[in-house]
């Protein structure tokens, strides 16, 4: 329902999109509209227009190719969970907001070619369940799997907690249809595993964040679904054991490593304190923690056993403190809450300052205790809680503001320290890239957050070839300006 004035530049566009999509496929009254203006930390709040959304690929191309006309930016948004503010449109209000969420069916499974054909708009999980319905597994798994949707993951070429054993989205998308900046449909839907035929275009658009055109489907690949799955918390004295461990464990289980998380105690404190029916499942307190997993392709395998021996030969050389598994699939859920809750439970610790870096595997140890010098030196008492994928080099390296003197509120009080993010975030990344030659987004994205510091960070060559593929394929800039280039 139409319940408030469309600006004027707008109104036309609007009756002309309304007449593309229905009612049913426009929101602009302002409190149905905000849900899609904001993220869910808050720190972007957008104006858009109007919000449209299209059924199906036809609408979807129908409204670009109007907004092309009109010269009007579209901001594509998924489940609107990403952490750099790619989904949110900018406080001009000049732009409209295009959701994916109606374009929600999965159009084909194919058991034996091992691939799914799914809409942008379906629900990360659903995917997931769809794919174990046909004894197959789709291996993307992340904390927002509840509510993100595979458009958004394609567009973000999302990371998450199996990155180690089956790859980033990139890896796990055969084909793609694309609308393009001028309307065009591209069909590019092959469910191929061999395709030698020039450039891989597809890759364009995993990773763009909306900025090349809008993904309305995908051919995503599936594999057989695990037997056997093992799954345990272990304590570590420092991340250089967990390191030596996930190594030994690569070696000795034939890469059945599939989750290698990282957790320090004071994220596992902060989870304990403020989310609900977490419990600590070790008796002592240890410094860090790794969550592993393994999957195998047999019932009974022998991961269990392997993993069994593994732990008590490095609890004998004091590579790990303490261990304990679980033995059954709701253990397993509680163990993977602790996991899945450290972003969560940072919130009620007053201002967090994020990075999502990655570097070799091997310099993660030395980074984390570079990084944590680093940033303790900039703000005496700050609370580092480096976290995340191990496995991959990629660490969640967020610092909570420092406690109270004394009682109270937190000193140096949450918005004085907030003020610092970009301070801190520059001083870390260059850590990051100088030092360890690492990424300043390991898997989030550029959005309009670190837009900044990647361009400080990319060579002039580089910087120039991105923009030319933009401006080849988005000559006009209407698509999700501002952001990524
Ligand atoms: P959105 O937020 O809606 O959009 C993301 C970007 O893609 C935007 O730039 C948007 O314009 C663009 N976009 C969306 N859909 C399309 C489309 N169909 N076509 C073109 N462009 C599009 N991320 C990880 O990588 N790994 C993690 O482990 C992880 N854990 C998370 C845990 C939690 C609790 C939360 C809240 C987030 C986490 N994220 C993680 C971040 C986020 O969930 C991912 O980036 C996810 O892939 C975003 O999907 P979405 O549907 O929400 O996309
Ligand atoms: C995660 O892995 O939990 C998310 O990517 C982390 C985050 O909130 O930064
Ligand atoms: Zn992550």
């Amino acid at each position: 329902m139409t319940a408030r004035p469309i600006p004027e530049p707008f109104e036309n566009l609007h009756d002309r999109i309304l007449d593309v999509v229905g009612e049913e496929g426009v929101v602009a009254e302002a409190g149905e509209m905000a849900r899609y203006l904001a993220e869910e930390r808050g720190r972007f709040v957008g104006k858009a227009a109007f919000v449209v959304r299209p059924a199906n690929t036809r609408e979807v191309a129908e409204v670009v190719k109007l907004c092309a006309e009109a010269g009007i930016g579209i901001v594509p948004q998924g489940g609107n969970t990403s952490m750099v503010g790619g989904s949110i449109p900018f406080e001009e209000g000049d732009e409209i907001v295009l959701s994916l969420e109606r374009l929600n069916r999965i159009r084909a499974l194919d058991a034996d070619n091992f691939t799914m054909t799914v809409e942008a708009g379906v629900i990360l999980q659903e995917v997931q369940q769809a794919a174990a319905a046909a004894d197959r597994l789709f291996p993307l798994s992340l904390g927002a799997e509840g509510s993100c949707r595979i458009g958004g993951n394609i567009s973000t070429n999302a990371g998450g907690v199996q990155v180690l054993r089956y790859g980033n989205t990139r890896e796990l998308v055969l084909g793609l249809e694309v609308v393009l900046p001028d309307g065009r449909i591209w069909d590019g839907l092959r469910a191929l595993r061999k395709d030698n035929t020039g450039y891989d275009l597809k890759q364009l658009f995993i990773g763009a964040e909306g900025s090349l055109g809008i993904v309305t489907a995908a051919v995503l690949k599936l594999y057989a679904r695990p037997r056997e799955i093992v799954t345990a918390f272990v304590a570590v004295p420092d991340p250089a054991a967990a390191l030596a461990l996930l190594s030994r464990l690569r070696g000795a289980s034939g890469e059945s490593v599939t989750s290698f998380e990282i957790l320090p105690r004071l994220g596992l404190e902060f989870t304990l304190r403020h989310i609900e029916g977490c419990r600590d499942p070790l008796e002592a307190a240890h410094p860090w923690y790794v969550l592993v997993e393994l999957f195998g392709g047999r019932e009974d395998g022998g991961l269990r056993e392997l993993l069994e021996e593994a732990l008590a030969e490095a609890l004998e050389g004091s590579l790990v403190l303490d261990a304990t598994l679980a033995e059954t699939e709701a253990k397993r859920r509680e163990l993977w809450r602790l996991r899945e809750a450290m972003s969560e439970a940072q919130k009620f610790e007053g201002g967090s300052i994020k990075h999502d870096v990655s570097v070799p595997v091997s310099s993660v140890p030395a980074f984390i205790a570079e990084a944590g010098a680093l940033v303790t030196e900039l703000i005496p008492g700050c609370r580092p809680v480096p976290f995340g994928h191990l496995g991959d080099g990629n660490i969640h390296f967020n610092v909570s503001q420092p406690l109270p003197e004394a009682g109270g509120d937190f000193a140096p009080g949450k918005a004085a320290y907030l003020a610092r993010w970009d301070e801190m975030n520059r001083a870390v990344h260059d850590l990051v890239v100088r030092r360890f030659h690492g990424s300043i987004s390991a898997e989030h994205g550029i959005g309009r957050m670190k837009l900044a510091e990647n361009e400080r960070f990319k060579s002039a060559v580089e910087l120039d070839l991105l923009r030319t593929v933009k401006k080849a394929l988005d000559p006009h800039g209407i698509m999700n300006r501002g952001k990524v280039v």
